[in-house]
């Protein structure tokens, strides 16, 4: 198992570029099931979670591979296997959104269950609801959501939202089996993520109607049949605001190219109200922190609100602020299993049911840690940069999930992260 050894403090200067979004990748990767024939994704990075979820799409018939530039060419063809199994599924949730497309290009699809995860439940009743609402009969066996078309999908109109807001895959999956359903679908309260965003323009590049894209009520008239395409992911918003996060907790000035601040509203607004600069350049921004960390009050919501898979990054930043911030998670109530590792880098935390009181200390002092989630694990990084001493992160496979070697990116700017095999 690899071992983060972290020695901090440091500075950090330089440019680094923003890879493709995970989490546009995952379901633009499911959506080639809907195109029979050789799609080609640029832009798509090399993590755990794009591994698994290729290693998914493999099962069920899909031939991958990555050709001369990089690109993940993902062949179609042939689907003869739909199912998505437990052993796959449980190592990631996201897996859950072949279920959609399989259904409406097979007409069948059985698909593990996703059971909860370090940051909460996860219910996947939206999805479902949605299926069902299109004509699907669903049923649960053996932990397996097993759902059918006898008389294939329809058009209809969707509520989508939750007790939580909109859901991102579930608007990915209902968005998906629509395309192909007969007929007219209207999703009301649909994700406005970028990355949904994505989908839908990727759908559309492969011969979908779907118009309201970006906005709460999606409509998609149902067609025949979709082609494949070549097409390239957005950067990855969660994995430049973390960076970001990495300039202003090391009080450093960094160059973020491929990064599109237009997605980052909410994050940007709040980084300048801790009193980091953001200059907006060609494809990037440059951000610096000279000044000392201002407290802030951050509530996650759904897009274009604060980002959840940034709390955990800002909290470790709130940490070093001079006074008291105040940081409420809406989204997964229960995202908090960094709170106890950055306590014990000497972070003054108070956790009060979705609320944690963050009472700025002078210094962070480095410490044996457990990473737990992807976005909790990247938190402690940050937390290891600034910090006095030598950070030991155990469990650094959560953070391969969703970042490419960040000891890579982050090294030659000036960190000192050594990944070690214990
Ligand atoms: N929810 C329900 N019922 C459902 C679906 C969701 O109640 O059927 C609730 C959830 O429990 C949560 C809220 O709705 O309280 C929002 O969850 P959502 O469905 O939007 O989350 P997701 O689609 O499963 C994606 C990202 C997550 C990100 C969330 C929120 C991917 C692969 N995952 O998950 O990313 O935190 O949206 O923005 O796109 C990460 O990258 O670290 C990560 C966890």
């Amino acid at each position: 198992m690899d071992i983060f050894r972290i020695e901090g403090p440091v500075q950090l200067s330089g440019s680094v570029k923003i890879n493709g979004s995970k989490n546009a990748a995952l379901p633009i990767m499911a959506a080639t099931i809907l195109a029979p024939g050789k799609s080609t994704l640029k832009g798509v990075p090399h993590l755990s979670d794009v591994s698994v979820c290729g290693e998914l799409l493999g099962r069920l018939g899909c031939k991958l591979s990555r050709n001369q530039n990089d690109d993940l060419c993902i062949d179609s063809t042939v689907i003869d296997n739909p199912v998505g199994e437990y052993e796959i599924v449980r190592r990631m949730r996201a897996g859950i959104c072949i279920l959609g497309p399989l259904l409406a290009r097979y007409g069948r699809a059985e698909v593990s269950m996703p059971g909860g995860c370090a940051i909460g439940d996860r219910p996947v009743n939206l999805h479902l609801k949605g299926l069902q609402t299109l004509g699907a009969k669903i049923h649960l066996k053996n932990g397996y959501i097993i759902a059918e078309t006898p008389n294939s999908l329809k058009g209809k109109e969707i509520f989508m939202g939750g007790a939580f807001g909109s859901t991102v895959l579930g608007t990915a999956n209902v968005l998906m089996a629509a395309t192909l359903a007969k007929g007219k679908t209207v999703i009301e309260s649909a994700a406005c993520e970028p990355e949904i965003i994505d989908l839908a323009n990727a759908l559309n590049k492969m011969g979908a109607k779907i118009s309201g894209i970006g906005s709460p009520r999606l409509t998609i008239e149902g067609v025949r049949q979709l082609h494949p395409v070549e097409f390239e992911v957005i950067p990855d918003r969660i994995e430049a605001g973390t960076f970001m996060v990495a300039a202003a907790i090391t009080a450093s000035q960094l160059r973020l190219e491929n990064c599109r601040l237009n997605d980052m509203m909410g994050v940007v607004d709040k980084l300048r109200s801790i009193g980091v600069t953001i200059d907006a350049q060609d494809d990037g921004c440059v951000i610096a922190r000279r000044g000392t960390i201002k407290p802030a009050d951050i509530t996650t919501q759904p897009y274009p609100g604060f980002p959840t898979d940034l709390q955990a990054q800002f909290m470790a930043l709130l940490s070093l602020a001079e006074g008291n911030s105040v940081v409420i998670e809406k989204i997964f109530p229960d995202r908090f299993m960094h709170v106890a590792e950055l306590t014990r880098m000497a972070a003054n935390l108070r956790k009060e049911g979705q609320v944690v009181i963050v009472a700025g200390v002078k210094k962070l002092i480095a410490a044996p840690v457990m990473a737990s989630d992807l976005r909790a694990s990247a938190a402690l990084v940050l937390a290891g940069l600034a910090a006095e001493g030598t950070t030991i992160i155990n469990r650094v496979y959560h953070i391969d999930r969703g970042y490419e070697r960040i000891e890579k990116r982050l090294n030659p700017l000036g960190a000192k992260i050594f990944r070690e095999n214990v």
